[in-house]
């Protein structure tokens, strides 16, 4: 098909063009197949210019067209095309992936906005492609704005002036400006990247074309306090490289006075541990000392007798090999005496980080089926069965491994006391995994979904349904019949009225 429509965006962050461009292209009915987007080489964020191609925010569900898919097409009325009604999750998406380097960016979220208005149904599949697509991209773009925030490193030029280098990612300086602009509002300051600069004068904040790294200022004497600083805050004790380089990944040493110190800092952390091992203990100080101290693990072999000293015993285990190279361990989260506890299989990359279950891609497919179940995930306590990250790097990406038996076995124990301090009513076993540990036998998921297993000594029944990554590496083709099932899965095993877990013998069916 004829790409009849080629629309020149004024830059690679045009949001407001593109949101004027698509509302005009959806009130005259071009169809995505038709248009070429192409974005221009300046950023043309006016400003005051916050138009907004949806007339801002709609009901959440409410999707409606400006005219109906079989309509005649309508003329383009100039800037003053009808606004179009989308969730107000849709603005926010476009507002992130629009900011992705990514060329097909634009393509991808008319075609989106498109699909919205002509096919209802979209809204109901979390699973679509495009929709993936788009959620993957505006987790990148969050990723950017995020490491911008954390590592830009202001260095005073003249007087009162503060200049930063920075290397984004992706088209964020001029979205990530106001954060900037509020934290440092009595300051004046710029901070520099190759595509775009920003400049706040204590009154406006100004962009301007992208510089050369050669304009950002050498290092001061405030930074040297800084390094001085950072070398006493650094705990030798808590060093994890592995995680200290996932944070705070190599390419933005160069741009980080403190990164000059953590090779020399890390190859004495051991020999500083074991001092500080040696060392004898610091008395406290006062009873207000010891209130807000961290919680100790308890010792070997004894059981913990709140959450957070399971926390602090699975975040100290050594018992298998994994704990090593995760940022932390990851406890589930929900009410102390939840109904049902869901149990999925390990944190992922981003649990990983948070230190919370099912917050990732998996998690949020999760939500979304609780949501649409009226099931509120506050309800359910969220557990895995292995509680680190199992990853294997593979170039700067952290690739998810599955537990093995080892890790399983070796976390066993843990997911046995978490169990007894939250004493849930039943237990809901996402994939295999879960299963294997919940049933202490090996589980084939195909075969025994769906249905309340009976066979653990404490009496708890057992729910096995799939894993939510189970479906999101489903072919697309299957996708939406599989979700249906699972859907269904999850509707049974909250339906069901429960026998207080007291009685061991509670039978669900
Ligand atoms: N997958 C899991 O099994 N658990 C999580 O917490 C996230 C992804």
């Amino acid at each position: 098909m004829a790409l009849d429509h080629r629309i020149v965006l004024a830059g690679p962050a045009d949001v407001a063009g593109f949101r004027r461009e698509a509302r005009q292209l959806l009130a005259q009915q071009v169809p995505p197949q038709q248009v070429a987007w192409v974005a221009g080489q300046t950023s043309a964020r006016a400003p005051g210019d916050t138009a907004s191609l949806w007339d801002e925010p709609a009901e959440p569900a409410a999707v409606t067209a400006s005219a109906p898919p079989d309509a005649p097409a309508a003329p383009a009325s100039g800037p003053d095309a009808p606004a179009v009604r989308v969730p107000a999750a849709f603005v926010e998406l476009c507002n992130q992936v629009l900011l992705h380097r990514e060329p097909g960016r634009f393509a991808l979220m008319y075609r989106l906005l498109w699909r919205l208005v002509h096919e209802p149904a979209l809204r109901h599949d979390p699973l679509d492609a495009d929709r993936l697509k788009a959620a993957e991209l505006a987790a990148a773009v969050r990723r950017d704005i995020h490491k911008m925030r954390a590592f830009v490193r202001f260095r005073p030029v003249g007087d009162d002036r503060h200049v930063a280098w920075f290397e984004p990612d992706h088209h964020i300086v001029e979205a990530n400006a106001p954060f900037f602009m509020r934290r440092f509002a009595q300051m004046r300051w710029a901070i520099l990247t190759p595509e775009r600069c920003v400049e706040w004068d204590g009154e406006q904040l100004h962009f301007q074309p992208g510089a050369d790294r050669a304009s950002a200022p050498p290092a001061d004497a405030g930074e040297q306090l800084w390094l001085t600083y950072y070398q006493h805050i650094f705990n030798p004790a808590r060093l994890k490289l592995a995680m200290m380089v996932r944070e705070m990944p190599r390419r933005y040493w160069h741009n980080l006075p403190e990164a000059a110190l953590i090779a020399p800092l890390a190859a004495s952390a051991a020999a500083r541990s074991e001092a500080m091992i040696e060392a004898p203990a610091t008395p406290a100080r006062s009873t207000r000392t010891l209130r807000i101290q961290r919680v100790e693990a308890p010792q070997p072999g004894e059981a913990p007798r709140t959450l957070e000293a399971l926390k602090a015993a699975t975040n100290a285990c050594t018992a298998c090999p994994i704990g090593a190279l995760a940022t932390q361990a990851v406890c589930g989260e929900g009410p102390v005496g939840a109904q049902h506890m869901l149990v999925g299989e390990q944190p992922g990359d981003q649990e990983d980080l948070a230190g919370r279950p099912f917050v990732g891609p998996a998690g949020q497919l999760l939500d979304g089926a609780l949501r649409e179940l009226g099931w509120p995930r506050h309800q359910v306590y969220l557990a895995n069965a292995v509680k680190h990250f199992k990853y294997e790097l593979r170039g700067k990406r952290r690739l998810h491994k599955t537990a093995g038996q080892r890790e399983a076995q070796a976390c066993g124990q843990w997911l046995a006391h978490e169990i007894d301090l939250v004493q849930p009513q039943a237990l809901v076993a996402l994939g295999a995994t879960a299963a294997r540990a919940l049933l202490g036998r090996e589980v084939t998921i195909g075969r025994e979904r769906g249905r309340w297993l009976h066979e653990r000594a404490d009496g708890r029944p057992v729910f096995v349904t799939l894993h939510p990554s189970a479906l999101l590496r489903q072919p697309e083709s299957a996708r939406a019949a599989a979700y249906e099932g699972w859907l269904e899965d999850l509707r049974r095993c909250r339906d069901v009225a429960f026998v207080p877990s007291s009685a061991a013998t509670a039978t669900p069916d």
